[in-house]
């Protein structure tokens, strides 16, 4: 089963989060009109569309998802493929390259060949920025079976993360944090969309009982931190 709800009308697509997300980018590497972006697993390409607007880029950035949405950006230019294919194939070398929330679908030993091949499409001076769910204290509002696998998913990360640190030296590690108040009926939407990875192997009446669990635990509106790890590594 692949995501499709990830940026369905929620708080990931919503205009303040973009905002508030490529304020942050734009404070962790300094990029302009001339710049050359690549966001890899770019879901319907809202964040990277938005940051084209940003900086009036002079060419259109690259988008590459496995997944084609009918609703994507119009401002960017997008390849439906796997990224490791497109990689090997790529000779074109970007300032950025975008990994949001995105590394988790690969496995151990692609993510190393993933890594090495978006290292290879920098630029002299561009960076690879990898954000990946805070994986310590993190807040997404889950019932308890959800927060098991995500506890477990969270681990995996922490692991990726480790070994991407000793991988590449002089990287550089930060926090992105965005204060959500969503409603429970729409939060409750949701997760019957499945909308994070975590959910989608679930059986539908574990997903059922989930939402019942959610309906008693959670008021009418909910709030919390959607916090990420952002990693940075140089080329
Ligand atoms: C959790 S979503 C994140 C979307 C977007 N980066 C964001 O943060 O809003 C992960 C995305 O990675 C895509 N994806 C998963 N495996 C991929 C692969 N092998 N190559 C390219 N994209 C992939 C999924 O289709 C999905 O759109």
């Amino acid at each position: 089963m692949s995501l499709k709800n990830w940026d369905n009308k929620t708080w990931l697509s919503s205009t303040d989060y973009i905002k508030a997300f490529n304020n942050f980018l734009i404070r962790q590497i300094k990029l302009d009109k001339n710049s050359s972006i690549l966001d890899i697993g770019c879901g319907r390409g809202k964040i990277i569309g938005n940051l084209s607007s940003k900086l009036r880029l002079n060419k259109m950035p690259l988008g590459i998802d496995i997944e084609k949405h009918k609703d994507r950006d119009k401002r960017i230019v997008f390849t439906k493929l796997n990224a490791l294919k497109f990689l090997k194939n790529n000779k074109k070398e970007f300032d950025l390259i975008l990994l949001k929330q995105t590394i988790h679908f690969f496995e151990y030993k692609e993510i190393k060949k993933l890594i090495f091949l978006c290292m290879k499409s920098l630029k002299n001076k561009g960076k690879l920025i990898i954000f990946t769910l805070e994986t310590k204290r993190n807040e997404i509002p889950a019932f308890s079976l959800m927060k098991d696998r995500l506890k477990k998913s969270l681990r995996r990360d922490q692991k990726i993360i480790e070994f991407l640190s000793n991988s590449y030296p002089g990287n550089i590690k930060k926090k992105f944090s965005y204060k959500v108040k969503i409603s429970k009926k729409k939060y409750i939407k949701m997760i019957k969309d499945r909308y994070i990875s975590t959910l989608l192997n679930f059986r539908q009446g574990e997903i059922l009982e989930g939402i019942e669990e959610i309906r008693k635990k959670y008021k009418e509106k909910i709030y919390f931190n959607d916090k990420l790890i952002c990693l940075i590594l140089k080329k």
